[in-house]
């Protein structure tokens, strides 16, 4: 088969990697990719929003199939334009990606399927957004109602940092901005593979959103992530799939969007039961990373299958019985300002069989051994284990031995599941 890849972060890096494993593969190409991918494939400098570009490199490489990894690509419509031209492509239409792209487009949805989440209102003026903070209690939870990159919602603890909140995000221009009830409980990132008429489950991961340690500081696109996740029980897991995950596709599909790619809900686990606190339209970022090292099986049949509409005859995930913890490091600064041109020192070392690293935000630097930050999440640490204690301190042995003065990371990724009692 031959493959486009499209993207250039950590969650692509890690698609590359678990691709360039599958004996089906004869050619990848991604694009526009990063230092680490091309050591694993031929990369294309076309940038993920340029659809013609994609399109005609797609027919240049005799594309048996697309692989979309950001949420922008899809936005601009490559998948549109790839089934005008006739080549499968694992990642939805704009349409169908309004699931991400659009906060007020999923709620509205969420109400007409009955879909379990939380109350919540739009707003497209100050004053009535302001004015309503009142009539939440708090913490408040706001949300940009559009693309943000895994940023665009706050959890302000007081009416001053709400209020600011919903200023920032009007002040974008055609801003509207969503309030939700704060929901209690834990959150987990939820995946399945759809296409266009049914799903199949593709795992869950726990990512770690806030910046710090303690979950403090500003919520992240993620800083770590790890599976299996104590709170992903099989009974909340299949609770998910059929009360969420199978009444949107059906839903999208009822409503002539049909829903082709991976669909991501983010889930918050709650007394009564898994309830919706967004959707996505590609796999997280870090969890993907996560996902791919504990997929035990060829992985290109499975995304072949949902982008050319067909999932009923496809062999069903396998997971290794393993945990996996992944360490995002991070240009210091992030998520708000954050400071490139950090020089990595030994990223690319030989941890063993079990840690991977994968390339997020980094460029080749003069020598050949260094990285420099281009980005705000720089490294994804992973790494595999018999059980989560031993895969984190493989992850944070490995993470140790970087050299990279102007990065943070967390040193709590996992906590949960290694909280006493768990
Ligand atoms: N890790 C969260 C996201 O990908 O949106």
């Amino acid at each position: 088969m031959n493959v486009l890849l499209v993207g250039s972060g950590g969650r692509e890096h890690a698609l590359a990697w678990k691709i360039a494993q599958s004996p089906l593969l004869v050619r990848l190409v991604c694009a526009p990719g990063n230092v680490g991918i091309a050591h694993l494939c031929e990369t294309r400098a076309v940038k993920a929003d340029d659809v013609a570009g994609l399109a005609a490199l797609a027919r240049e490489i005799a594309a048996d199939l697309v692989v979309v990894g950001p949420e922008v690509a899809l936005a601009a419509g490559l998948a549109d334009a790839l089934a005008l031209a006739g080549i499968a492509c694992f990642g939805p239409t704009a349409a169908a990606a309004r699931l991400e792209t659009s906060k007020s487009f999923t709620r509205e949805f969420a109400e007409r399927h009955a879909l379990p989440g939380t109350p919540h209102k739009t707003f497209e003026d100050l004053e009535s957004a302001q004015a309503a903070l009142e009539r939440f209690t708090p913490p408040w939870v706001i949300k940009a109602d559009g693309l943000a990159a895994g940023k665009g919602v706050v959890i302000a603890p007081d009416l001053e940092t709400a209020r600011a909140a919903v200023a920032d995000m009007l002040a974008v221009a055609g801003g509207r901005v969503v309030i939700e009830q704060f929901m209690q409980g834990e959150e987990l990132s939820f995946f399945a593979l759809c296409d266009g008429v049914r799903a199949i489950p593709f795992g869950a991961a726990q990512d770690h959103k806030r910046a710090f340690d303690g979950d403090l500081g500003p919520n992240t696109g993620g800083m770590g992530a790890y599976a299996p996740a104590p709170v992903g029980t099989p009974h909340l897991l299949d609770d998910a799939f059929e009360r969420i995950v199978r009444p949107t596709v059906e839903g999208m599909a009822a409503e002539a969007s049909p829903y082709r790619g991976v669909l991501y809900a983010g889930l918050m686990a709650t007394a009564d039961g898994p309830r919706l606190v967004e959707f996505n339209a590609r796999f997280g970022d870090p969890e993907c990373q996560v996902l791919m090292l504990r997929l035990e099986n060829d992985i290109l049949p499975l995304l072949h299958a949902a982008a050319i509409g067909d999932l009923s005859a496809v062999e069903a995930p396998r997971w290794r019985d393993e945990a996996v913890v992944c360490v995002v490091l991070a240009a210091q600064g992030y998520p708000s300002a954050p400071v490139s041109g950090g020089r990595i020192e030994g990223a690319f070392a030989d941890f063993g069989p079990d840690v991977v690293v994968f390339v997020a935000g980094a460029q080749a630097g003069e020598d050949c051994d260094a990285l420099i930050a281009t980005g705000g999440r720089v490294l994804n640490v992973c790494a595999r284990g018999p059980d989560i204690a031993t895969a984190r301190d493989r992850a944070y042995a490995a993470v140790d031995r970087i050299g990279f003065p102007q990065g943070f990371h967390r040193r709590d990724i996992a906590w949960r599941a290694l909280a006493e009692g768990r």
